[in-house]
């Protein structure tokens, strides 16, 4: 049997171990996906004695995604731009260190706006989540703009992915983008928004990334003003469809990971 396994810390609310299993279920994959608590200071141990001998495949998640980077074989080119690492995998007896948040944010979007070349998107915050979605959106050819609360964060970014710097969110600035992605942590578990409810215009397209609740205010304001929106589930998802993509060669209906999203 094949061992898939997440790990992070904590690690009891990750939902990979549901949605890699109902993927297991629907292929029938002999193959069982555990979520393991590592802590950091054994991260180094984890690798060699856990996952070199006896894991096929790992996702990893907060607080292990940079730190990750010194003890895998080889990166790719995603994680090295994003510096970060979200899915191990094997190829040809090496680990490689991979990053599929991106690519999940990518797929997320194209299923309500498909092209985004030359599109104008504005991302709030700076965190580890932007630096995914902002590779992501540059490499399908959108226009990408950066706000965060710290400023300094937000400039060094900018600077870095060659991208568009936002000091101020002002009605105006804000009212020249056509997709808004709230990548900060603000509407988590509370009922908040870093947008003013009256900045949303109808022709605008908002995605959130938390997904609890999956109905935020970001959102709600969004679709009051009538504008479509995405929901952080849908990111979840679609990471999860590439891992799975990556360690079984089989893409997966997204109904399939969609649904097992809801089991609690
Ligand atoms: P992740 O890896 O999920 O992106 P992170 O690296 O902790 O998470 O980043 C959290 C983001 O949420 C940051 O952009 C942070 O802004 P700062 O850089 O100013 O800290 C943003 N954030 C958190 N609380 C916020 C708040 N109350 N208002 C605005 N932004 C907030």
């Amino acid at each position: 049997m094949k061992q898939y396994a997440v790990i992070g810390s904590p690690i009891e609310h990750s939902k990979s171990p549901q949605l890699h299993t109902a993927g297991f279920e629907e292929m029938e994959i002999d193959a069982k996906f555990e979520a393991i608590e590592v802590d950091p200071e054994y991260l180094g141990s984890w690798i060699e004695k856990d996952f070199r001998p006896y894991l096929q495949g790992c996702a990893v998640t907060i607080p292990h995604k940079t730190e990750i980077l010194k003890y895998v074989d080889t990166l790719s080119d995603a994680a090295i731009k994003i510096g970060a690492v979200n899915t191990l995998y094997w190829d040809q007896g090496k680990i490689i260190g991979t990053n599929t948040d991106g690519v999940g944010a990518l797929r997320a979007i194209q299923s309500t706006m498909p092209k985004l070349e030359k599109k104008k998107v504005l991302i709030l915050g700076a965190g580890g989540a932007s630096r995914a979605i902002i590779f992501a959106l540059q490499m399908a050819g959108a226009y990408v703009a950066i706000w965060n609360r710290t400023t300094d964060k937000a400039q060094q970014l900018a600077e870095e992915f060659e991208a568009g710097f936002v000091e101020e969110i002002t009605e105006e600035a804000f009212g020249l983008f056509d997709l808004v992605i709230n990548t900060t942590s603000v509407g988590l578990k509370e009922w908040k928004s870093v947008v003013p409810s009256e900045y949303w215009s109808a022709e605008q397209v908002a995605f959130d990334i938390v997904y609890d609740p999956l109905e935020t205010k970001f959102l709600s304001d969004a679709a009051d003003a009538g504008c479509e929106y995405i929901t952080g589930d849908q990111m979840l998802v679609h990471q999860a469809l590439e891992q799975f993509r990556i360690w079984h060669g089989v893409t997966l209906e997204p109904e399939v990971m969609g649904n097992a999203f809801f089991i609690i």
